[in-house]
């Protein structure tokens, strides 16, 4: 099977979880349902973040007896989300590369649930001989692996979901750092402690609806007990999202999940963290939660959503020793700025795909209004840009003109290298939209 079908899983997620909390709690009641019956394995109905603990330790049953052959069967699965199927992934993984042992997967019979195990590489980790790599790199970050060795790896990963959040949600700069560091952090502790034979997971989502994103990072190695040299799995991480608290404190200043677990909380959103036996969560408003679950996940797994809303939330999530943390050189400032400091948007390269679209049109929208929360000015490099198409040339500069007013616009944004075909279209959609108004959005 290959991933041609239309890569809208974000759309299918959101339908999916509608009418279901949003994010739920590691100790919250076993919802869905999962049966192990000689080497096939169920998973009914609606699975809920909260299952998790139950889905792993399942697989982590069925794998003990050390069986050639596992079928993971996803056929009555009605929902689903990367919280449940991310952590799954180290965990097949090192059974398939260090145990020999091959997954068949069956995917859900419901299309649109389907659609996503592809889109989303669940189905391409778990069985890769069956399913390729989703490789359409627009909108979302499906399930991808980064190698202990590769640090390239977790830059292209970090620049994707900065992408996803500048072309999907709203954002502060600022805002915007303190997701690119906690992810920075919390890939960088799998090279540097989790000793991971399948190196580490990781996939993000944008939730439009709440205007936040959320990550998750998965790796098969010794968990945060062994590396801390800590007894009990429990109070490892409690000491783990400690201020100050490292293992090596000759290399590390223990910040890391200390850090994103305050920019998760006070922005709204939710933390989790299980490693071993042990499970640690909390949402923005309640209370912090642990405990001691009986079948352990073998290596760590962590879960940040982060809410958008605050521009304040660097300075206030971002306190070590009481001063405040401002990370330098953001992404921003290596992808978009200039020596400088003018924001460039190269369309031919960042805008490419989006040329054909209303939806395109949209994101690109999104993302010159999110940069221009960071600079006053923002210039649009249309060199190597031919034609556009005129929807995303409406939805575009259409809308941008008439939301912003004219004056703003012209002050605001600068147009450079534009081809004289493409300067008639957005004239053409600014003078159409000026006269229809941005009523019906
Ligand atoms: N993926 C992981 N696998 C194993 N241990 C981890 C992992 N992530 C964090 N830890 C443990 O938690 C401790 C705290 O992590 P962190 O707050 O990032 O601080 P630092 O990395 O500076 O030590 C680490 O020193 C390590 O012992
Ligand atoms: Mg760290």
């Amino acid at each position: 099977m290959t991933v041609d079908a239309a890569p809208r899983f974000n759309r299918d997620f959101v339908a999916l979880t509608r009418g279901r909390p949003a994010i739920a709690q590691a100790g919250e009641p076993w919802m869905g349902q999962v049966e192990h019956r000689d080497g096939h394995i169920t998973v009914g109905a609606g699975i809920h973040p909260a299952d998790t603990r139950r889905l792993c330790g399942v697989l982590h049953q069925a794998v003990q007896p050390g069986p050639t052959h596992l079928t993971l069967d996803f056929s009555a699965c009605t929902g689903i989300t990367q919280a449940v199927m991310l952590p799954l992934i180290p965990i097949v993984t090192s059974c398939r590369e260090h145990r020999g042992i091959r997954f068949d997967l069956v995917l859900p019979s419901d299309k649109a649930l389907s659609r996503l195990f592809v889109n989303t590489n669940w189905a391409h980790h778990i069985a890769p001989e069956a399913f390729e790599p989703n490789v359409h790199r627009g909108g979302h970050v499906p399930a991808l692996r980064f190698e202990d060795d590769g640090a390239n790896g977790q830059d292209a990963i970090l620049a994707r979901v900065m992408e996803l959040i500048l072309r999907k949600l709203e954002t502060s700069r600022d805002t915007l750092k303190a997701v690119e560091w906690s992810l920075g952090e919390i890939m960088e502790n799998v090279p540097i402690h989790a000793e991971s034979p399948v190196g580490g997971f990781v996939q993000a989502t944008a939730f439009g609806d709440g205007n936040a994103v959320e990550f998750v990072v998965a790796d098969g190695g010794v968990g945060i007990a062994a590396s801390m040299g800590a007894g009990d799995d429990e109070s490892a991480l409690t000491d783990a999202i400690t201020e100050g608290v490292t293992r090596d404190p000759q290399r590390n200043a223990g910040n890391g999940l200390f850090g994103s677990y305050q920019v998760a909380v006070l922005s709204g959103g939710a933390f989790e963290l299980r490693s071993g036996k042990g499970v640690l969560w909390r949402r923005g408003d309640g209370d912090l939660n642990t405990m001691q679950s009986t079948v352990p996940y073998p290596g760590t797994s962590v879960r940040c959503r982060v809410g958008l809303g605050d521009p304040g939330l660097l300075a206030r999530a971002l306190r070590f020793r009481g001063q405040s943390h401002d990370p330098p050189r953001d992404y921003l400032e290596r992808e978009y700025e200039d020596q400088a400091g003018l924001l460039i948007l190269n369309m031919k390269e960042k805008a490419s795909g989006d040329f054909g679209s209303r939806r395109g049109g949209r994101r690109i929208r999104r993302m010159v209004r999110n940069l221009l929360q960071a600079r006053p000015r923002v210039v649009l490099d249309f060199e190597g840009v031919g034609i556009i198409t005129s929807s995303f040339a409406d939805e575009f500069f259409g809308r941008l003109f008439v939301s912003m007013g004219p004056r703003a616009f012209m002050t605001r944004i600068r147009l450079i290298n534009v081809d004289a075909t493409v300067e008639g279209l957005i004239d053409r959609a600014i003078i159409q939209r000026t006269r229809l108004g941005n009523s019906e959005e």
